[in-house]
């Protein structure tokens, strides 16, 4: 069965079309990374205009890659929400227009749900009951996934998302955007036991999460610094907010995995192709639990998830009606 997958959820254009689930035919994503770099983030009505600039032009180019036609594809796949408004409205009208023309099942998509299916990708596959994480630009969802494959929210952020916290960092380190492959890269020559940074404290028994702490810690760090005409060691302090950031999530992993007696782990999201983060946790967990976390690739925002996620969905029977919307506030589960 072959599946067009369409995602236009934030700032990235993405086709691809895959079979059965598993086998990638092409996989194509349009950043749109340096038309909002000079404004330190995603504006909403710049990035919609863009999607509809790209997303036919892209399509197309998809279809060549996989040596196909539009005729070929058996099934409609696109992302409804959670994202912008905007950019959603962008990509569900052409997989509608798609779908009513050829006369195609369309499957409306998560994209949370989407970034903890790339995983399902990997070989072997992992296998519920498991705990996932998504955590992303917009998002850190900490959920229990059932041996029946009902979600349950275990935690997610009381402030910002992981992959947010990274790019404000990197904004007041004068870094540029986006912060996470950055901050990456430049803490690999720093050193972290040169910089203290608070962990997030919760009263009582808790999985959420908290990173604003974190940031704002680093922010006043860095004016202090700069009131006493101090060099700001950004290398530490970026490798330091680094380490901080994969304790969090390794401790609210391995909580939520005892609570839930489970003894797997899938990863998604943006934040999941650090490669500092990925060893960290495989470090961590080596031989307590197994971990599951897609290719680089596949973590940042792609559209081979969201056709994958469809082939499942098709085989269950949950095909979407063509007056689907966009639902920019979804929730997991
Ligand atoms: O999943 P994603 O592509 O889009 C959303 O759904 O939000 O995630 C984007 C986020 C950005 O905040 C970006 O800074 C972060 O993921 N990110 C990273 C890395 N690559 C992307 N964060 C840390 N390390 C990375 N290598
Ligand atoms: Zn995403």
């Amino acid at each position: 069965m072959l599946i067009l997958g369409i995602e236009t959820s934030c700032d990235e254009t993405a086709v691809a079309v895959v079979e059965d689930g598993k086998k990638i035919h092409s996989n194509l994503v349009a950043s749109q990374v340096q038309l909002h770099k000079e404004f330190h983030g995603i504006v909403p009505e710049v990035a919609s205009r863009k999607h509809l600039e790209v997303i036919l032009p892209l399509l197309k180019e998809s279809l060549k890659k996989a040596k196909l036609t539009l005729k070929e594809i058996d099934v409609v796949a696109v992302t409804y929400g959670p994202g912008l408004s905007g950019s959603l409205l962008i990509g569900l009208t052409v997989a509608k227009g798609i779908a009513f023309s050829l006369n195609l099942p369309l499957i409306g998509i998560n994209h949370l749900e989407a970034h903890l299916h790339a995983a399902f990708l990997n070989s072997p596959p992992p296998s519920p009951p498991l705990i996932g994480l998504v955590i992303s630009g917009g998002h850190t969802e900490l959920v229990y996934l059932s041996e029946n494959e009902e979600y349950e929210l275990l935690g997610s952020t009381r402030d910002d998302a992981v992959g947010e916290a990274f790019d404000k960092v990197a904004r007041i380190l004068n870094l540029g955007y986006p912060g996470g492959p950055i901050i990456e890269k430049i803490a690999r020559n720093g050193d972290p036991s040169k910089i203290k940074l608070p962990v997030p404290r919760f009263k009582g028994e808790t999985l959420d999460f908290s990173f604003s702490g974190l940031k704002t810690a680093v922010l006043y760090m860095v004016k202090q610094l700069k009131s006493k005409n101090l060099t700001v060691p950004v290398e530490d302090i970026a490798a330091s907010f680094q380490l901080q950031i994969a304790r969090i999530i390794y401790e609210r992993i391995a909580k939520a995995a005892s609570l839930k007696k489970v003894r797997q782990v899938v990863l998604g999201g943006g934040v999941a192709s650090n490669k500092f983060i990925r060893n960290f946790l495989l470090n961590k967990f080596r031989e307590k639990l197994q971990i599951f976390i897609p290719p680089p690739e596949l973590c940042t925002d792609n559209a081979v998830m969201i056709a994958a996620l469809a082939y499942h969905k098709i085989k269950k029977g949950e095909i979407s009606s063509l007056s689907l919307e966009v639902q920019p506030n979804l929730k997991i589960g």
